[in-house]
């Protein structure tokens, strides 16, 4: 476990969600990842938390990113995006952190497609929430900031 006195979080962002804004905005909003993460650093400048924000379309990209959190980061907030649905690698990456991850996605993926019913992660988060577009987040982030 790391043990710096003030807290950090890791946030990651799976593929195409770097077009945020442009990309289905009747579904995921029309606020940029950049406006996202804008409101996530100020939000964890109110809770005292440091956060630090990671977007790659490449699921190997995401794997080493998490194990690179491992020791220093109290949590993870993540959008898998699309791995959601199939990434035994980022499961597994995830599976190995002792400390607590949070599933966000910004629609809610259980009323959408079948195949995004499935989230390979459900089972080993902390905590999940969809369906609150970008506001969840924020609420990921504000649940963490109460665990830790
Ligand atoms: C998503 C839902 C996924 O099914 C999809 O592939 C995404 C975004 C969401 O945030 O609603 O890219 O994770």
């Amino acid at each position: 476990m790391p043990d710096k006195s003030r807290k950090s979080i890791l946030v990651i962002h799976g593929p195409n969600l770097n077009l945020l804004g442009k990309r289905e905005p009747h579904i995921y909003g029309y606020l940029s990842l950049d406006e996202i993460n804008d409101q996530l650093l100020e939000r964890g400048r109110g809770v005292g938390i440091e956060i630090e924000t990671f977007q790659s379309n490449h699921e190997g990209a995401i794997v080493d990113r998490i194990q690179q959190a491992i020791g220093i980061c109290h949590g993870i907030i993540i959008n898998p995006a699309a791995y959601t649905h199939t990434s035994v690698a980022i499961r597994d990456a995830l599976a190995m952190l002792e400390i607590p991850v949070i599933e966000i996605h910004l629609s809610n993926i259980n009323k959408r497609e079948s195949f995004r019913h499935q989230s390979m992660i459900a089972d080993i988060v902390a905590a999940r929430i969809a369906g609150f577009g970008s506001h969840g987040y924020i609420l990921g982030l504000e649940g963490l900031a109460k665990i830790l």
